[in-house]
């Protein structure tokens, strides 16, 4: 074998090996951890977040300035996994509302099959791409209140 041929088949090797990707059987193997996370400034300190499933309520959660809120649990493939939360600043009038968790490949990549971060910030919402380590821009605050939600 010359070296060229060495080169490439060490090349392709790598791209084969970085490409792999978790089975599905391993994937409900895992443990998942949501988190949300207040980065609030100018509407905040307190942002009020409320998360739930089909089946489970997480309560209302008061997270201070930097504060974060961290749940986990494996997938079921009965019903598929869904989370979604509320999400409210001290000020401003704005609300989210949006699903944090679902059965997703593209979600599960970003969450490195593992920790799925969310970050309220008085520019938007976020998830965290953890394994090119950035904060992708997810979702626009939207203006008024769904208080029926907050005090349920
Ligand atoms: C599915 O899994 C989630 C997370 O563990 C749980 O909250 C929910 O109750 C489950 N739903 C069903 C139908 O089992
Ligand atoms: C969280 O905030 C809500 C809305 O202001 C309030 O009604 C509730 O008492 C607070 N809960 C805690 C535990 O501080």
């Amino acid at each position: 074998m010359n070296d060229h041929l060495v080169i490439i088949l060490f090349v392709s090797v790598l791209v084969a090996l970085t490409n792999i990707r978790p089975a599905y059987s391993q994937i409900a193997l895992i443990k998942w951890h949501v988190y949300v996370k207040n980065e609030m400034s100018q509407y905040g300190p307190i942002l009020h977040v409320h998360c739930k499933s089909k089946d489970n309520d997480l309560g209302l959660q008061n997270l201070t300035a930097g504060a974060e809120f961290e749940w986990h649990f494996k997938l079921n493939f009965t019903g598929s996994t869904l989370f979604w939360c509320y999400w409210r600043p001290e000020k401003g009038n704005i609300y989210a509302d949006f699903k944090v968790f679902w059965k997703d490949r593209e979600l599960f990549e970003k969450c490195n099959y593992k920790n799925c971060i969310w970050i309220a910030r008085d520019t938007g919402l976020y998830l965290r791409n953890v394994p090119k380590d950035y904060d992708e821009f997810w979702y626009h605050w939207t203006p008024g209140s769904m208080d029926t939600y907050l005090h349920p």
